[in-house]
């Protein structure tokens, strides 16, 4: 009784603690893709917003705030992974015998792949980090944000992988976040079909407004100059 009450309270400590990170980081993805946005906006005075936003993140609070986000962002991450890889080792240490054959009771595909679609983003989150701020695999200049975006998804496969990577992020968000609002309470049956309806919409914008980036250059409706 003692054990099942500890093993109870950890196992919601861990949900919540992926719930509130879980927040931190869909608000980074939605704030990222709305920056990101800029790359429809025309050059004034031969200034790219895109560009100017990159200026601006770098600079705002004396170049302090930039490496204040990053850090909340790798703390969230790291807090997320290791919260996940917790709750899964609880989850197996409690049925100390597997089932011969997997029991799928109320559960979807998207949340049975939760593990595999996290690990493939944080594969393109590292691909992403050296492909647009180190400056790896596709034509790079220091600053030209805007350019370099579009020399980068003028490749084929990159671009491919893009989407590819958007389509992971898609189950990943829609499970994760219909599951957040669970943890934090928005659970009673009532609930459960908006629930499901802001997790699709929230997922649908990040992720069509992200795919149509790579799209767009390679149609060429977004170009140099
Ligand atoms: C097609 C969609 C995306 C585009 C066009 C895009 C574009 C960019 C660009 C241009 C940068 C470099 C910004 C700069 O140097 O000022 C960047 C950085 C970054 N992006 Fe994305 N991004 C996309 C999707 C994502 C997604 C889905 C994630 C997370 C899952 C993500 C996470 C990051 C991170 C962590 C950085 C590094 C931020 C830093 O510390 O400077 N991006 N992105």
């Amino acid at each position: 009784m003692k054990r099942e009450a500890s093993f109870l309270n950890s196992s919601i400590g861990m949900k919540v603690i992926m719930a509130i990170t879980g927040i931190m980081l869909v608000g980074f993805v939605v704030g990222h893709m709305a920056g990101n946005l800029q790359i429809y906006l025309p050059a004034h005075d031969g200034v790219r917003p895109l560009d100017d936003y990159a200026v601006f993140l770098r600079t705002m609070l004396h170049g302090g705030g930039i490496w204040i986000a990053r850090g909340g962002l790798i703390v969230a991450t790291a807090l997320h992974v290791w919260a996940a890889v917790r709750l899964t080792k609880m989850n197996r240490d409690a049925r100390p015998v597997a089932y011969h054959a997997p029991v799928y009771k109320a559960s979807t595909l998207a949340s049975r792949t939760m593990r595999v679609s996290g690990a493939i983003l944080a594969i393109f989150v590292v691909f992403h980090i050296l492909h647009f701020t180190v400056g790896k695999f596709t034509p790079f200049e220091e600053g030209k944000v805007y350019q370099n975006v579009v020399t980068g998804f003028q490749v084929p496969w990159v671009s491919g992988f893009y989407i590819l990577a958007m389509l992971c992020l898609a189950s990943h968000l829609r499970h994760g976040i219909w599951s957040l609002m669970q943890t934090l309470g928005f659970n009673h049956p009532r609930y459960n079909d908006l629930r499901l309806k802001l997790a699709t919409a929230i997922t649908a914008l990040v992720v069509l407004v992200n795919i149509s980036f790579p799209l767009a250059v390679l149609f060429g409706y977004v170009k140099l100059s």
